[in-house]
């Protein structure tokens, strides 16, 4: 008997488990949403940075970083799929921190790109790996037969039998299937027909810095975007357009307007999304916050403007959504109802300052007891912020009817270049009553780079605009 009940109690707590888990409803984000958690089909937060995607069979596969909330060690490459751009399902962990080596524990793994290989079939992955204070880097490789993995880490990438002792790297592969290794500086190297080795230097370096080297081609223009040199701080992309992969390479200016550094974002890929009429560029963009970033980092996608042979990425979309059977992007406008800082259904615990910042109203604090608390029946909650340069992380907590956590999220408020924008969207719940609560931490994005230079928020304010009800 006494086991019997033992059962029952047990199966009652997995059951309330799994009912939590499925307040959650997988598969329904409706749009491309940029710096904010995205939720795999698990209500895991997507961990996937220094990304790229490579398509197979009418599914885009997401390859890139796991970050962890403490360290920047390596923590492994994550592979995740999708068929619409929006709903992420975590697939592996396409390669995991090995047992010891170059890709072993304490040391640094960034920047995963892969290619399949069009004369084997097999997935090539290329890497940054370093050493912890970034002092011995070199671009490796590993290969798979499926393209989610298990990947086998080779070690370096070798040119004339030396490895490329560069960090920040990129792939390209142009319309013929031939690869190419990008490296920080606008180096292009080409590989091998196996893309297991280096055959030839195809481009020298065409910048001092030059990060995140990223490049595409429009059909007979090759487009080569990359960022300034300030770490895990944005800054303005700008790039470089040729007629040749081997130049000469004409510099063409910012990718997104001077100052708002490139949305808050550093680039890592663009993709290429082809339909019956017409063919969006994505770019994609990471927006670092170190150190939480596994929670706090995002991710900024957004459709890339032609206009000639003029690229730009003229204003941030907070969601879009792209046609995958004509290729349009469109920008969509979200369904909700809006509750500003002084609405009363919102109480505050804790000192809070309202005020405006270009005329919008905007409720902020940096008492490390502060909270705001609301409660809400529906089944989708936003937050937009004014993410500022002395703002820090916001706890963001939805609780069901019995006061259980159901969502639980650190956002990073912070940005250099002061804007206003949708900074939180819960996933899908089962439509109930909820309450938010929002708090601050007390904690903000700030780090030194090997230079030691000094980077990120200068304090550890919350700044509110409104919160939205879908
Ligand atoms: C830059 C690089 C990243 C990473 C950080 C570390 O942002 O692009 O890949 O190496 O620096 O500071």
């Amino acid at each position: 008997m006494a086991n019997y009940k033992l059962i029952i109690f047990i199966s009652a707590i997995l059951i309330a488990q799994w009912a939590n888990i499925f307040a959650q409803q997988a598969g329904n984000t409706n749009a491309i949403y940029s710096g904010l958690a995205w939720y795999d089909q698990n209500g895991k937060v997507v961990s996937a940075h220094g990304a790229n995607i490579v398509m197979k069979n009418g599914k885009f596969y997401l390859f890139g970083e796991v970050h962890s909330d403490t360290s920047n060690a390596f923590a492994g490459f994550n592979c995740y799929s999708s068929k619409d751009l929006y709903n992420w399902k975590f697939e592996s962990m396409a390669l995991p921190v090995q047992k010891n080596g170059k890709l072993g524990p304490n040391r640094v793994g960034e920047r995963v790109k892969v290619m399949k290989n069009p004369s084997s079939g097999d997935f090539v992955m290329f890497m940054h790996v370093d050493t912890l204070g970034y002092k011995d880097q070199f671009v490796g490789y590993a290969t798979a037969k499926k393209i989610t993995g298990p990947y086998q880490f080779k070690g370096p990438l070798l040119f004339n039998g030396k490895p490329i002792k560069k960090w920040d790297m990129g792939t390209f592969q142009d319309h013929d299937g031939t690869g190419y290794l990008l490296t920080h500086g606008g180096m292009i190297h080409q590989l091998s027909t196996d893309y297991k080795s280096i055959i030839a230097e195809t481009n020298p370096t065409i910048a001092t810095g030059f990060e995140s080297p990223t490049l595409f081609r429009k059909n007979d223009t090759y487009y080569f975007i990359g960022s300034h040199l300030t770490s895990w701080e944005k800054n303005d992309n700008y790039y470089f357009t040729a007629k040749s992969l081997s130049g000469p390479w004409t510099a063409r200016g910012l990718l997104a307007p001077k100052d708002k550094l490139t949305w808050n974002s550093q680039s890592t890929f663009v993709l290429k999304i082809e339909g019956t009429k017409d063919t969006t560029f994505m770019f994609m963009g990471d927006r670092w916050s170190f150190p939480k970033q596994h929670s706090a980092a995002t991710y900024v996608w957004q459709p890339i403007t032609f206009t000639g042979d003029s690229i730009s990425i003229p204003q941030y979309l907070n969601a879009w959504t792209v046609n995958l059977n004509t290729g349009a992007a469109n920008t969509i406008r979200l369904n909700h109802k809006i509750l500003l800082p002084n609405n009363k259904q919102i109480s505050y615990s804790g000192n809070w300052k309202s005020s405006t910042i270009d005329s919008i109203p905007i409720i902020r604090s940096n008492d490390p007891k502060a909270f705001l608390s609301f409660k809400f029946n529906g089944k989708q909650i936003g937050l937009y912020a004014y993410l500022l340069p002395d703002n820090g992380y916001a706890k963001v907590e939805i609780l069901n009817n019995k006061g259980e956590v159901v969502v639980k999220n650190i956002i990073d408020l912070y940005s250099k270049s002061p804007m206003s924008q949708l900074a939180f969207l819960s996933p899908i719940l089962n439509k109930s009553e909820y309450q938010l609560i929002v708090t601050v931490t007390g904690e903000r994005p700030n780090w030194s780079d090997k230079r030691k230079t000094l980077y990120g928020s200068t304090g550890n304010n919350i700044t509110i605009a409104k919160l939205i009800i879908l």
